[in-house]
C-alpha cells in the first residue's frame, strides 16, 4: 500500500453541532500525525458534483472547536447516484457517480471520509463498492444509527430539549396548563425519551411505542385526580396513534429521504383539547435542537472520531465507519452502520425506569 498523502472530507445530510470538532480533529490529525492533506468538499455531495472545495489545514479548523454548524456546509439534497434533471419538461433523476469518481481523482485523492447520517453513509457506502475508498464518521442528532452507542450532535439536542422542558414546566406550573413539546428525532424517540426523562415529562410519546389518545387523555385526568394541575408531554416528531400514520409536514423530492415529519404535537392537541375541553399548548422545538454550540461531550466525542478517522486513513483503513462502543472509540463496517435504523426498545431498561417514576406512554 503506498503511503496515504491527500483526503477528502465532507459533512452530508441535516447538520448538527460537533462537525466543526470532528474536522478540527481529523485535519489537525492528518497534518501533524501523518503528514496527510486534506481538502475539504463544500456543500456536501453537492461539493463532489460542482466541483467545489477548500484546502483544510491546521490553520483553517483553528478555533472552530466550539462553533456549530460545520465550516464546510452542508446538505441532505444532494446524491450523486439520483441527481434531479429536466428531461421534455419532466423532472428525472440521473447517476452522476462517474463525475464524482472523476473529480475525486482529479484531486488526487486516495480517500474520502464522510461525516453524516444514514443516508449520507449510505451513498458512501454506494461509492466505495465503485471503487472510492471510504470512512464513515456517525452525525445525527437523531442518535439513529446503527453500529454506534452515540453518534455525536445528539447529546447537544438532548441538551437544548431538555431545558425547553425545564422552561415549559414552570409556566405550566402557574397555568395548570397541558403542555406539548414536539422534539425532532424522524422514525426513532432517542430525543423524545431521554429528554423526557431528564426533564421530568408527564407523557412521553415515541415512535416504537404506539400510543391511544385515550390513554393520555386518562394519564392527565389521573394526575388531576390526584392534585396535580399541569401535565408535560414529550411527543417525538415521528410518533403515531396506534392503528395511525405519522404526520408529514412536507415532501422535498429530490432529498435522499424526501419525508419532512412535524405537526403531531398540534394534532395531539387538537384531539385532547376536544376530550378534556381544556387549552392544550403546543411548543415546536424544531431546528432550534440542530444549532448552537456543542455541548462538551459532543465536542469530545466528535474530537475522538475526527481523530481515531485521521489515524484508520492512515493505515489505508477502507469501507469502515468509526463508532462508539462502550468508552472507546472504534471501527464497524459501513454496511452494518447502515443496515437497520438503531430504535428504542419498547421493554428496554430506560423505558422501564421511566415508567417506575410514574411517566406514562400512552399504551397503558
Ligand atoms: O435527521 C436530522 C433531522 O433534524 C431530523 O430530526 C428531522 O426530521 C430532519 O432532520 C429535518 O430536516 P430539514 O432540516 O430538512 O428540515
Amino acid at each position: 500500500m503506498s503511503k496515504i498523502q491527500r483526503i477528502g472530507v465532507l459533512t452530508g445530510g441535516g447538520d448538527c453541532p460537533g462537525l466543526n470538532a470532528v474536522l478540527r480533529g481529523l485535519v489537525k490529525t492528518a497534518a501533524y500525525d501523518h503528514d496527510i492533506q486534506v481538502v475539504g468538499f463544500l456543500d456536501g455531495f453537492a461539493g463532489v458534483l460542482k466541483d467545489r472545495t477548500m484546502r483544510l489545514d491546521g490553520d483553517t479548523v483553528s478555533g472552530i472547536l466550539q462553533r456549530g454548524g460545520t465550516i464546510l456546509g452542508s446538505s441532505n439534497r444532494d446524491n450523486p447516484f439520483r441527481v434531479p434533471v429536466q428531461v421534455e419538461g419532466e423532472r428525472k433523476f440521473e447517476d452522476r457517480s462517474e463525475e464524482a469518481m472523476r473529480i475525486f481523482d482529479r484531486y488526487g485523492l486516495q480517500l474520502l471520509v464522510v461525516v453524516g447520517g444514514d443516508g449520507s453513509l449510505s451513498i458512501a457506502l454506494e461509492l466505495a463498492r465503485k471503487g472510492m475508498p471510504v470512512i464513515g464518521i456517525p452525525k445525527t442528532i437523531d442518535n439513529d444509527l446503527a453500529a454506534t452507542d452515540v453518534s455525536f450532535g445528539f447529546d447537544t439536542a438532548l441538551t437544548t430539549a431538555t431545558e425547553a422542558l425545564d422552561k415549559l414546566h414552570t409556566t405550566a406550573q402557574s397555568h395548570h396548563r397541558i403542555m406539548v413539546l414536539e422534539v425532532m428525532g424522524r422514525y426513532a424517540g432517542w430525543i423524545a425519551l431521554e429528554a423526557g426523562v431528564a426533564g421530568g415529562g408527564d407523557v412521553i410519546l415515541v415512535p416504537e411505542i404506539p400510543f391511544r389518545i385515550e390513554s393520555v387523555v386518562g394519564a392527565i385526568k389521573e394526575r388531576t385526580f390526584r392534585g396535580r394541575t399541569f401535565t408535560l408531554i414529550v411527543i417525538a416528531e415521528g410518533a403515531k396513534a396506534e392503528g395511525g400514520e405519522v404526520v408529514v409536514s412536507k415532501v422535498v423530492a429530490d432529498s435522499t429521504d424526501s419525508i419532512r415529519l412535524g405537526g403531531v404535537g398540534h394534532w395531539l392537541a387538537a384531539e385532547l383539547e376536544q376530550r378534556l375541553e381544556r387549552e392544550v399548548r403546543v411548543t415546536v422545538l424544531g431546528h432550534l435542537q440542530r444549532g448552537g454550540t456543542p455541548t462538551a461531550f459532543d465536542r469530545i466525542l466528535g474530537t475522538r472520531y475526527g481523530v481515531h478517522a485521521a489515524h484508520c486513513a492512515a493505515e489505508g483503513r477502507k469501507e469502515i465507519m468509526v463508532s462508539l462502543q462502550g468508552t472507546e472509540v472504534t471501527e464497524v463496517p459501513l454496511a452494518d452502520a447502515v443496515r437497520e435504523p438503531r430504535r428504542v426498545a419498547p421493554d428496554s431498561q430506560i423505558v422501564r425506569a421511566a415508567r417506575s417514576v410514574g411517566t406514562r406512554f400512552g399504551d397503558e
